[in-house]
């Protein structure tokens, strides 16, 4: 039996997506030169996958719920094996259920009311690395900075929230290498935590309108609470998913800014750019390659036949330096016109309710940073995550005090 045309592709193997040698800026080289012949790329690793590389691809697959779905795998590699964990492990209508509730804690006004904490956060850490000169701005700042901002979010202590970035960090390292007992334990542990947050809301009360646990708790879906194990799972993944990503792309920005002193004399004289360097950066160093989605029936992308329950990653991190849609991709302009939107928290059901909070967090870092030094410099080559995630997590920089 002859292979159909649109299924040839199934045995490519067109990129590995773990690259021990991985630099700064080996992935983007790697993905543009893919994207030029298939923007739709297959992997035999992690059991097999095709791998989407264009804006187009990844903003069609995003916004199709009819043929993908978030519930049977979200990332690649698959490890969610632990429980149901909402809401990006659930498709509409069950979804907005927990997205209704989130979004509440995401508004311009809870937003204004966090921006001062989330300000005297950075300075409290940026202060004393600054004074000092030599900084590794991942691990002494990037890595804590949003424990930190998370406490003052979820209501915890700062210990409790830098507990759960120690654990999610290295949670995150064994599934990379497909660690399987190490992911099981760790998952469970932060299950624990999050079990521990519950208990102390439902121990000493707090309004529903003011706390997101306590907001999950008070919560209704189909004339009834929200079920224990479901709120239990959401709290699981807001305290992990809100953490990782901050923490890889914080250095990218601080990376970007030490080779490019134009640029970081051009932001320091005049700060009012830096939403507009923030958001080009967002675009540059999109921080997610190994989110998920799973084909529910056979369905045709781009003139590929994807099967169904083929799992298909979304390489934020390529789609947005698609040529198709950004000129001079590679270009970090300030400027860009408003048709050409990053995808870089995602679109539709599923896009980032943290955005608001993540662009604080990006725009309070680079104005108190540049406020406080004079310049800063690299001191050695960053260290680059691995797959799933692309970003830094070592970057020693020289600074100088303002
Ligand atoms: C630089 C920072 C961040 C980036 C680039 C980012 C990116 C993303 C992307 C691309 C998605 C969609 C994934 C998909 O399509 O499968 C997503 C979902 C999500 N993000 Fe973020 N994120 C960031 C920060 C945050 C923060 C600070 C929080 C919470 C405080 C957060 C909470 C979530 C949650 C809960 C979802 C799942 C939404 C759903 O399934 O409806 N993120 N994020």
């Amino acid at each position: 039996m002859s292979i159909p045309a649109t299924d040839a592709r199934r045995d490519d193997h067109d990129f590995d997506p773990v690259d021990p040698h991985e630099t700064f800026t080996s992935a983007h080289a790697e993905f543009a030169e893919l994207r030029g012949h298939c923007p739709i790329a297959r992997s035999q690793e992690y059991g097999g996958f095709w791998a989407l590389l264009g804006y187009h691809e990844v903003l069609s697959v995003i916004t199709d719920i009819e043929h993908f779905t978030t519930s049977k795998q979200n990332a690649i590699p698959k490890f969610a094996f632990t429980g149901v964990r909402p809401p990006l492990h659930l498709d509409p209508p069950e979804h907005m259920a927990y997205r209704r509730v989130i979004n509440r804690f995401f508004t311009p006004p809870k937003m204004r009311a966090i921006a001062p904490l989330v300000r005297e956060s950075a300075i409290d850490l940026l202060d004393p690395l600054i004074d000092r000169g030599w900084v590794d701005v991942c691990k002494e700042y990037a890595h804590k900075f949003p424990a930190h901002v998370f406490a003052h979010f979820f209501h915890l202590s700062v210990e409790t929230s830098e507990l759960i970035k120690r654990v999610s960090g290295t949670y995150v390292d064994a599934i990379q290498v497909l660690d399987h007992e190490t992911v099981r334990s760790l998952s469970g542990e932060l299950y624990a935590i999050a079990q521990s947050i519950i208990d102390d809301r439902v121990e000493h009360p707090r309004d529903p309108d003011d706390d997101l646990v306590a907001g999950l708790l008070a919560a209704e879906y189909e004339g009834g609470p929200l079920p224990d194990a479901m709120v239990l799972g959401c709290v699981r993944q807001l305290i992990v998913t809100g953490m990782v990503a901050p923490s890889v792309f914080i250095g990218n920005m601080f990376v970007h800014l030490s080779r490019d002193q134009e640029l970081q004399a051009q932001l320091r004289d005049d700060p009012a750019l830096i939403p507009a360097a923030v958001e080009e950066f967002l675009r540059l160093y999109s921080p997610y390659r190994g989110m998920a989605r799973t084909a529910r029936e056979d369905v045709m992308l781009g003139g590929q036949l994807i099967r169904k329950d083929d799992p298909v990653s979304l390489v934020y991190t390529s789609a947005s330096r698609a040529e198709t849609v950004f000129p001079e991709v590679d270009r970090c302009s300030l400027n860009r016109p408003a048709n050409a939107q990053h995808i870089t928290f995602g679109r539709g059901t599923h896009s980032c309710p943290g955005a608001p909070l993540a662009r604080i967090m990006m725009n309070v870092t680079l104005e108190e940073t540049l406020r406080r030094s004079a310049g800063f410099t690299p001191a050695g080559e960053p260290e680059m995550a691995m797959w799933a995630e692309w970003g830094t997590r070592s970057v020693p920089l020289d600074f100088v005090r303002a």
